[in-house]
């Protein structure tokens, strides 16, 4: 046996397989077919088949089915996508950030004294933690509530990130003053003082997934700085829709100086601040109806676009109808779908938004408390049943900020 399975991992992809393995990779994780994939798919698959049940590559595409993404892909992803990153990256941006961006947030929030802040595609965690040492640097009291978060699909770079260790490498921006301030010289590089690396958490997500949902509501800023460069068209304006959709009315997008724009700007002001562009949600939103869940309204009967399986249809719906701002209509599909499916963590935190988002808070709380029963069962790093984006962890963080916002 062990002999066989080397020799399968020996030889090199065929074509088609190749071809199979990146089509993968592009529709459950939204990166584009790239000369930088293919140049290294091969060696990628070699790593990760010894650790699955599978002799050889034919079985181990065998396995993968419409329905779910086998651990394995979520392993192989790691290995094809491009980590770079580094302090203070791009100064026309971060001058942005220091001089505008953040004192103009901290200002609109000064009655709540709280941010909110989400890193889509943080790597190995600089990025997060440049945004904390900018808002270390305006003196902010101990009173203000910070909320810092990283997301990525990479494991080994969140790994790296709550470490808080870096190379000189990653310092290629940073003045010597700066990395002296929040540092601490150790082997191999520096490491980020305890107090700095307190504030950021960081979670697994598939940015590139259909059913993304944000780790985070009502943000006062969302950077996803050269994500979506490796991303398809489909993807990176799903993605964007998904990252508006996560900001407070007021709120700023910063993407990356090449990545693509949004096309749907409805809800988006562009604004350019020192030399750099920027989006930011319009405090009264333009209602958008999803063109794919046309009879949003709630019907005694069941509608014919909802299949009479106990399929996620109604879930889909309810989170259609959530994100284009129609709670009453979301609540109608979102207890449906928990009637039919009391054990699902998803439908069960979706009926919970529903209810924050119509006020009742006591309802809320309890769907809330019943989406954390639900995931008792599973470990931090393990995918929320249903969902091919979202971890455990970062459900149950996302759970507990709402729980936080409704008590406040
Ligand atoms: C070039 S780095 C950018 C890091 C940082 N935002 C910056 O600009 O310095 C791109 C990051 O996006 C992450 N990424 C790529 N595809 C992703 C996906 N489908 N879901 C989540 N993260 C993804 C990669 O793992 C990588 O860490």
């Amino acid at each position: 046996m062990t002999r066989h399975r080397s020799e399968a991992i020996s030889a090199p992809l065929s074509a088609p397989q190749r071809h199979r393995v990146l089509e993968l990779v592009q529709r459950r994780f939204g990166i584009r077919d790239s000369d930088y994939g293919a140049s290294r798919i091969d060696a990628a698959v070699k790593l990760v088949l010894p650790t699955t049940e599978y002799p050889d590559v034919t079985q181990l595409l065998a396995s993968v089915t419409d329905e779910s993404t086998p651990r394995w892909l979520f392993e192989l992803v790691q290995f094809l996508t491009v980590g770079e990153t580094y302090f203070f990256r791009d100064p026309a941006q971060i001058a942005a950030l220091r001089d505008a961006i953040l004192p103009e947030a901290i200002a609109r929030r000064g009655i709540e004294r709280r941010l909110r802040v989400w890193s889509a595609g943080c790597s190995t965690g600089e990025e997060v933690y440049t945004l904390a040492i900018l808002l270390l640097q305006r003196n902010l009291g101990a009173d203000w509530d910070i909320s810092l978060v990283g997301t990525d699909v990479n494991r080994e770079s969140l790994r790296v990130a709550r470490e808080g260790r870096y190379p000189a490498w990653s310092f290629r921006s940073t003045p010597d003053t700066v990395r002296d301030r929040y540092f601490e010289p150790g082997t191999g590089g520096w490491r980020l003082t305890e107090d700095v690396r307190h504030m950021a958490r960081f979670s697994w997500m598939n940015l590139g997934a259909d059913d993304l949902m944000a780790p985070v509501t009502d943000a006062d800023l969302v950077v996803c700085r050269n994500v979506t460069i490796y991303f398809d068209d489909v993807a990176t304006q799903r993605l964007y829709r998904t990252l508006i959709s996560a900001l407070a009315p007021g709120g700023w997008l910063m993407l990356g100086p090449s990545d693509p724009l949004p096309t749907d700007t409805r809800n988006l002001e562009r604004v350019e601040v020192a030399e750099t562009i920027l989006w930011r949600r319009l405090t009264v939103a333009t209602p958008e109806r999803p063109r794919s869940v046309p009879t949003i309204t709630p019907r005694r009967t069941m509608p014919r676009l909802v299949r009479p399986t106990p399929s996620g249809n109604e879930l889909d719906a309810g989170l259609l109808a959530l994100e284009a701002g129609s709670p009453g209509s979301a609540l109608e599909w979102l207890r449906r779908a928990t009637f039919r499916q009391p054990d699902n963590a998803l439908a069960q935190f979706a009926l919970a938004r529903a209810y924050a988002a119509l006020g009742d808070q006591q309802r809320a709380l309890a769907a809330f408390a019943h989406t954390r029963r639900l995931l008792d069962a599973f470990g931090a790093d393990d995918l929320v049943p249903g969902s091919d984006s979202l971890a455990v962890g970062t459900l149950r963080q996302t759970v507990a900020g709402f729980v936080d916002q409704l008590a406040a």
